[in-house]
C-alpha cells in the first residue's frame, strides 16, 4: 500500500515497539501522537481512486536524493513517488490532494518488511531530507554499517514533524547530536546498537512526550543526565559505558513498563521507586550498585522480571519483605551479588516464579521449605553458595527443572529419603547431593555446621535440623514443614 491510511501509521508503531522489545513481551502503544499540520484526505489509498493527485514536487527532487544518497537509484525513474509502490513510503494528501512524504524506511528488517535496502559502503543521508517537512518516520537499519558516519546534526530540523526517529545497528560514530532536543514531537527515539559515544545529552529533556529511549548497546558515557519524560514507557540503555548514579527522574516516571540499564558502571544504591506502578521490566544487573534492596521495590505490583545479577558490591542480606506482594514475579536474579544471610522464606510465597538465580552469592542455612510451593519453578540456580539442609521439592520438580536446577558448591544440601528423590537423579548426584540420613553423603564442613548449630549434638535427620535452623520462622515454618511432610508421603504412596 502506497498511500498511508492511519491505521498503517499504527501499524508501524506498532512493529518498531516490538523490534525494541525482542520477543519478552508486547507493549502496545497506540499512535496517539501530536495532530498533523496535514488535513487528512479521502482514506481509500487505492490505486486510481486518487487520480488527480500530485506529489508535491519538493518533495519529490529530496525523495530522489534520499534514494541516490543510499544507492537506490531506480527510484528516479518512478514519475511520483508517492504512487511508487514500494514499501517503505507513505504519502498523505493535503485538502488540495497535494501528496507529502510522511514516512520513510530502509533496510532489510524481516521477509516480511523489505524496506529499500542501503548499499552499505557508500550510503549517506542526504540533507535533502530536510525538504519532507512532513516527515513523521524516519527509519534507518543496518544501513551505513561499512561506511561509519556520524549522525548528521540536521536531522533536528525535522523537529516540526518528526515523531519517531530509529536509527538501528547502521554503525553510526560519535555523538548523538546536541541539536536533537529541537526534535520535540518525537515519540520514538531508537539508536540501538551503533557506535556513539560521548554523553547523552541533557537537552533530550526538551521533549516532552518521549514514550521510548533506546540507546542500548553504544559507548556513551558519563552519568545519566536528570532529565524526564512524563510518558515515557521503554527506557534501555543497556550496554554502555555510564557511570554515576541511577537518575532518579527517570525511575520514577509513573508511565514506565520496561526498564533496563543493564552492562553499564552505574554505582550507588537503588532508589526509591514509587511511581512506576505498571513497571514490568527492571534490569539493573552488570552495573556496581550498592546495596541494601530499599522496601519501596514492593510497589512495583505490576513488575515480572527484576534481574540485579552481577552487582558484586551489593553485599547485604536480603530483605524478608523487598519482594512482599510481586505475586506477578516470574523472573528474579540475584546472581553473584555478594548476598550474605539466609534466603528469605518470602521468595517461596511467589508463586508465580518461573526463574530464580541466587547463584554466586555468600548465602547460607537451609532453602526454605516454602520453595515446595514454587510450582511453576523451571529454573533454580543456588550453586555456589553456603546452604545446607534438604532439598524441598518433590521428584517432579526436580526431573523438569533438569539441568537447570543448579545446587553444586555449598556446604551441605541433600535429599531427605522419603522426598522420593533418589540417587538415580543426575542433577543431584553430579552435584554432589546425597541422602540425608547417610552421614557419608553429608561432607564434613556441613556436618560440623550443623552440630555448631545444634550445641554440639550431632544432628542425623534433616527434618530436625530444618526445624532448628528455622526456628525464628516458628509455627509457619513448622506447619509448612508438615505440610510438605504430607505431600511427599502422599507423593511416595503414588510412586
Ligand atoms: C533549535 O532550533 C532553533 C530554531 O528553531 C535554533 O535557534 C536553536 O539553535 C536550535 N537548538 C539546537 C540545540 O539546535
Ligand atoms: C568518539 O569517538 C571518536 C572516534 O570515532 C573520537 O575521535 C572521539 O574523541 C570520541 N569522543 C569521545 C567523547 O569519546
Ligand atoms: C542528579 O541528581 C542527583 C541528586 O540530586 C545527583 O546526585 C546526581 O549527581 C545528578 N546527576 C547528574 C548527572 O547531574
Ligand atoms: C549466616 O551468615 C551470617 C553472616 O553473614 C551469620 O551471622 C549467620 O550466623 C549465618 N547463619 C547460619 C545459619 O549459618
Amino acid at each position: 500500500m502506497t498511500f498511508a491510511t492511519p491505521q498503517a501509521t499504527t501499524l508501524l508503531v506498532l512493529l518498531l515497539v516490538n523490534v525494541q522489545l525482542g520477543t519478552s513481551f508486547t507493549v502496545i502503544l497506540s499512535d496517539s501522537g501530536a495532530p498533523s499540520t496535514l488535513v487528512d484526505g479521502p482514506q481509500s489509498g487505492l490505486p486510481g481512486s486518487n487520480n488527480g493527485a500530485r506529489t508535491d514536487s519538493k518533495e519529490q527532487q529530496a525523495v530522489y536524493d534520499i534514494m541516490r544518497a543510499t544507492g537506490n537509484d531506480w527510484a528516479t525513474d518512478i514519475p511520483n513517488v508517492c504512487r511508487g509502490r514500494w514499501h517503505g513510503i507513505e504519502c498523505v494528501p493535503d485538502k488540495d490532494n497535494v501528496f507529502h512524504v510522511v514516512s520513510l524506511s530502509f533496510g532489510a528488517l524481516s521477509d516480511d518488511t523489505a524496506f529499500p535496502t542501503c548499499d552499505p559502503t557508500q550510503s549517506t543521508i542526504s540533507p535533502s531530507i530536510t525538504k519532507l517537512p512532513h516527515l513523521r518516520t524516519l527509519f534507518f537499519y543496518r544501513c551505513f554499517t561499512n561506511n561509519p558516519q556520524p549522525i548528521p546534526s540536521f536531522l533536528a530540523q525535522l523537529g516540526s514533524s518528526l515523531q519517531t526517529l530509529v536509527l538501528r545497528e547502521n554503525g553510526h560514530i560519535g555523538p548523538i547530536p546536541y541539536e536533537f532536543g529541537n526534535l520535540t514531537r518525537l515519540t520514538v527515539l531508537d539508536l540501538h546498537k551503533n557506535n556513539l559515544n560521548g554523553s547523552i545529552p541533557i537537552s533530550l529533556g526538551q521533549i516532552p512526550g518521549l514514550r521510548s529511549l533506546d540507546l542500548s548497546s553504544n559507548r556513551l558515557s558519563g552519568s545519566i543526565p536528570n532529565i524526564s519524560f512524563p510518558s515515557l514507557s521503554i527506557l534501555d540503555l543497556n550496554q554502555n559505558h555510564l557511570k554515576g548514579p541511577l537518575p532518579i527522574p527517570l525511575l520514577t516516571t509513573n508511565s514506565l513498563l520496561k526498564v533496563d540499564i543493564s552492562r553499564n558502571r552505574i554505582s550507588g544504591p537503588i532508589p526509591d521507586l514509587n511511581g512506576p506502578k505498571n513497571l514490568i521490566l527492571l534490569d539493573l544487573s552488570y552495573n556496581t550498585l550498592t546495596g541494601p534492596l530499599p522496601d519501596s521495590l514492593q510497589n512495583l505490583k505490576s513488575l515480572q522480571t527484576l534481574i540485579l545479577n552481577g552487582n558484586p558490591s551489593m553485599s547485604a542480606t536480603i530483605p524478608d519483605n523487598a519482594f512482599r506482594g510481586l505475586d506477578n514475579l516470574m523472573i528474579l536474579g540475584l546472581s553473584n551479588t555478594n548476598s550474605e544471610g539466609p534466603i528469605p522464606e518470602s521468595l517461596g510465597r511467589l508463586t508465580m516464579l518461573r526463574v530464580l538465580r541466587l547463584d554466586g552469592n555468600r548465602l547460607n542455612g537451609t532453602i526454605p521449605p516454602s520453595f515446595a510451593n514454587l510450582n511453576g519453578l523451571s529454573e533454580l540456580r543456588l550453586d555456589d553458595n553456603k546452604l545446607i539442609g534438604p532439598i524441598p521439592f518433590k521428584r517432579e520438580r526436580v526431573w523438569e527443572m533438569g539441568r537447570k536446577l543448579r545446587l553444586h558448591n555449598n556446604l551441605g544440601l541433600c535429599y531427605d529419603q522419603k522426598s522420593g528423590l533418589g540417587d538415580d537423579l543426575d542433577t543431584l548426584s553430579s552435584a554432589g547431593i546425597g541422602r540425608c540420613d547417610t552421614s557419608k553423603n553429608v561432607p564434613a564442613s556441613s556436618i560440623q555446621h550443623i552440630s555448631t548449630l545444634n550445641n554440639g549434638n550431632m544432628l542425623i535427620s534433616s527434618t530436625k535440623s530444618v526445624a532448628s535452623t528455622h526456628k525464628i520462622n516458628g509455627a509457619l515454618s513448622r506447619k509448612i514443614l508438615a505440610l510438605t511432610a504430607i505431600f511427599l508421603f502422599i507423593n511416595s504412596c503414588l510412586l
